[in-house]
């Protein structure tokens, strides 16, 4: 039989006692029982070529395994697993195939069922979000009703939020695996031979599928790293260039990192990008700098935001008291993003929850320039994992913009700003853990000053 995968170097053992931690933990918030379904794989033509599967959040982190097309049934710290045997046919194409009992002693499941039989299982029951289209339909059709975060599921939103806000020990064993593999990837891009963005995306993505793992996230890499999710990958690399890379890698249980790392392409930064990066990375360490239990996540960004228009203002680009400059969003014409947001099984961890998980109870996005793209409104915890990544882009949908050019004329000189063209876009981008005392950044192991990439990649 083909083994049921644990890898990632998770023992069974240790990972079955977190799991029925969490589906203590659930019990002793949530009186009413709750089903979650894994989903499944959606075909790309027809149904044989599919794209690859991977179970829902919420699913994986209460039973560790992407099993797909099962649902689990959580009442009070029981986990009863539904999923039918594999169909004959399966050994033909797919080779031997865990059988409904083999899943369920990985998975430390309480009984398991023939999928059928959830029927019998849904009195009351509450159920969160499922991605594939086939699913959700199941779902609906079962409960007689679609998920509702503000009405029947209400309870249990907020029960698993407070949960995956703070991660256990096997979560953070997997997401220190996913920031290693993410440093090397990384490490590999920077000393990538190749004269294209695909290359370079190759060089970094050979390291984590060779470890076994997925990308958490489609890869940015970039000398268009104005474009803040660009995803294509055809340009050229040209010697004065920088490369903006978002990569960030995910292990087999479904943990994620998120890295960003800018480098010139000729290997050495010029004194304009020099100049910016400094800028960048100043923000970037004032921010992770600041990171302790208690501190409002919402004033890290603020704490960037400024510490972003108190370079921009020395270097001559923006003029103004950077308490001002802070409050009239000027700071966003050239960071327009947030400083980052939560990390753990989701890159933007349960963003499928909307903004339940990134705003505290009674808190709203801001219609702000500078402040509706901040993904996270909570006073930090110990065990949370945010990512810090602030950035400074020459959008020009932003720049010449005619509203905007009118309304930031008193704080922007233009003319000096032309001398820094060769900058498109930075992000430096990190993975911070809230620890008891203060924090630990997850990839430190990969650097971030201008000396040492320059090092790193002559090497
Ligand atoms: N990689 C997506 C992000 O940084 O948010
Ligand atoms: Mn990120
Ligand atoms: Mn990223």
């Amino acid at each position: 039989m083909q083994a049921i995968d644990t890898s990632s170097g998770r023992s069974p053992l240790t990972l079955s006692h977190h799991l029925k931690q969490r589906r203590q933990r659930l019990a002793d918030r949530l009186d009413q029982p709750v089903v979650l379904w894994s989903g499944q794989r959606m075909s790309r033509n027809f149904p044989a070529n599919s794209y690859p599967f991977r179970a829902s959040s919420h699913f994986l982190y209460f039973a560790g395994q992407s099993i797909e097309r099962a649902a689990i049934h959580l009442d009070g710290g029981r986990l009863t697993l539904f999923l039918d045997d594999p169909a004959p046919s399966a050994a033909l194409w797919h080779g031997p195939t865990p059988s409904r009992d083999q899943w369920a002693e990985a998975i430390a499941a309480d009984a398991a069922y023939p999928y059928s039989q959830l029927a019998d299982f849904l009195d009351g029951a509450l159920t969160l979000p499922v991605q594939d289209p086939s699913s959700q339909q199941q779902q609906q059709h079962l409960l007689q009703r679609s998920f509702s975060p503000t009405g029947a599921d209400a309870d249990l939103v907020q029960a698993i939020v407070s949960l995956r806000l703070q991660h256990d020990a096997a979560a953070l064993a997997e997401l220190e695996q996913a920031a290693q593999v993410t440093v090397r990837a990384h490490q590999a891009g920077m000393r990538a031979i190749g004269s294209t963005e695909a290359q370079v995306r190759a060089a970094m993505e050979q390291v984590i599928v060779a470890a076994n793992m997925t990308c958490a996230y489609n890869s940015i890499v970039t000398v268009h790293g104005e474009v803040l999710h660009n995803e294509v990958y055809h340009h050229p690399l040209q010697p004065g260039d920088l490369l903006l890379a978002d990569v960030g890698a995910e292990t087999a249980g479904g943990w994620a990192a998120d890295i960003t790392r800018t480098w010139p392409v000729s290997g050495t930064f010029s004194s304009s990008q020099r100049s910016l990066y400094e800028v960048v990375l100043a923000a970037h360490d004032a921010c992770i700098a600041a990171i302790q239990p208690g501190v409002e996540y919402r004033s890290i960004h603020l704490l960037g935001a400024a510490t972003l228009a108190a370079g921009l203002v020395d270097l001559g680009i923006l003029r103004g008291a950077v308490d001002d400059l802070v409050d009239q969003d000027v700071h966003a014409l050239f960071f327009p993003h947030g400083i980052g947001h939560l990390l753990g099984l989701d890159v933007h961890d349960m963003e499928d929850l909307g903004d339940f998980a990134g705003y505290a109870p009674g808190r709203q996005r801001s219609d702000r320039f500078g402040l509706g793209y901040l993904r996270l409104d909570r006073p930090l915890l110990p065990g949370m994992v945010v990512t810090i990544e602030p950035g400074f882009y020459q959008v020009p949908a932003l720049l010449n913009d005619p509203d905007r050019r009118s309304r930031y004329a008193p704080w922007v000189n233009w003319e000096r700003l032309a001398h820094f063209a060769d900058v498109r876009g930075i992000r430096i981008e990190d993975d911070v853990l809230v620890t008891d005392q203060g924090h630990r950044v997850l990839t430190a192991d990969l650097p971030t000053s201008v000396a040492d990439l320059e090092d790193w990649m002559a090497g």
